[in-house]
């Protein structure tokens, strides 16, 4: 069959909602396997822990992790611990990001921030445990014949060290209330969001021994469906309610945080989101049709409204 008509009979018969609640019930399954039990000492730790990693997240890295691990040919169980470990560090970022020191937010994901439930000390150390336990899961992840463990852990360390993730949001702080180029805007957008969704194609690649190839197939697909995803999450911000998001809208104007539509208007960053979905889609032509997940899933990224 040639390669087109393949890809079309794989679409057609491909639901990415039945995929979408299919992986996220194996996806919560995991993480409730490698997350310390609530009830482990020190109790309000662990407590709080799972209240943000169990606070209604789309699971968005994970699944793609899964679905990067069956672009490449793996069995997706394999990838399951390495998606926790990213979702770990997802979680971690976001309860550090709504600190009174950051954001200062009251509300994420519809439900009350971490810092308010168990108030900022134990916020700042559940992020911290959340950071650590996503190394060790990593660690613990299925070596395969080209990708051995300690490439997995170091792929997530450079992911959210100081070059990548912290990078990005030292930038996103030091921003705020002054003008930024549009080239900055890249350069916070490629470190605050596109890092991690990036990492969580890579290691779900590594995890199904993928070749050098589609490692670079997947990187750059990352790297592209990460940047439209974090236009599009500005795009929101503005045009979407606080109800809708599950967090406080209109928040990036309010602290005066530089944004796609606060720089070249809400059309043209529509325009932008759909020309980085397009890139991301030609970068995995070398998967030849077997990577419908990821196709249906940046195109979902694309149309989602909160
Ligand atoms: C929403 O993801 C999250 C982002 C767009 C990333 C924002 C990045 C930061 C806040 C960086 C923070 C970094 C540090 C070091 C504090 P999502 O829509 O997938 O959220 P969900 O999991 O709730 O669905
Ligand atoms: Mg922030």
């Amino acid at each position: 069959m040639p390669d087109s008509s393949h890809k079309r009979a794989n679409q057609n018969t491909f639901s990415l909602k039945r995929y979408i609640d299919q992986s996220m019930r194996q996806v919560d399954a995991a993480l409730n396997r490698h997350l310390p039990k609530a009830s482990a000492k020190p109790k309000t730790l662990h407590e709080s822990m799972r209240y943000s990693v169990f606070a209604g997240g789309k699971r968005l890295r994970p699944i793609l992790c899964k679905a990067a691990a069956e672009a490449c040919g793996g069995n997706p169980k394999n990838s399951l611990i390495l998606g926790s470990a990213v979702e770990c560090i997802h979680t971690y970022s976001l309860i550090h990001d709504d600190l009174p020191a950051l954001d200062n937010d009251d509300y994420r994901r519809g439900n009350k921030t971490n810092h308010i439930v168990y108030g900022e000390g134990i916020a700042v150390l559940a992020g911290d445990a959340l950071l650590t336990l996503a190394f060790e899961l990593a660690n613990e992840a299925k070596p395969t014949k080209r990708y051995k463990q300690n490439d997995f852990v170091g792929e997530l360390a450079k992911t959210a060290g100081h070059a990548q993730l912290i990078a990005g949001q030292v930038a996103d702080l030091e921003g705020e209330g002054k003008p930024v180029s549009r080239a900055q805007l890249r350069y916070i957008h490629e470190r605050k969001t596109s890092a991690l969704l990036t990492c969580s194609v890579k290691l779900g690649g590594m995890s199904a021994n993928c070749t050098p190839r589609q490692l670079e197939a997947l990187t750059d697909f990352g790297y592209h469906v990460g940047l439209a995803f974090q236009v599009i999450d500005d795009i929101l911000d503005v045009t979407q309610s606080s109800e809708q998001l599950g967090k406080t809208a209109g928040k990036d104007e309010a602290v005066q945080k530089a944004t796609y539509p606060s720089i070249v208007g809400l059309e043209k960053s529509r325009k932008i989101a759909a020309e980085l979905t397009t890139k991301a889609y030609q970068a995995l032509k070398p998967f030849r049709g077997r990577a419908v997940a990821l196709e249906a899933l940046a195109d979902y990224l694309l149309k989602r409204d909160h």
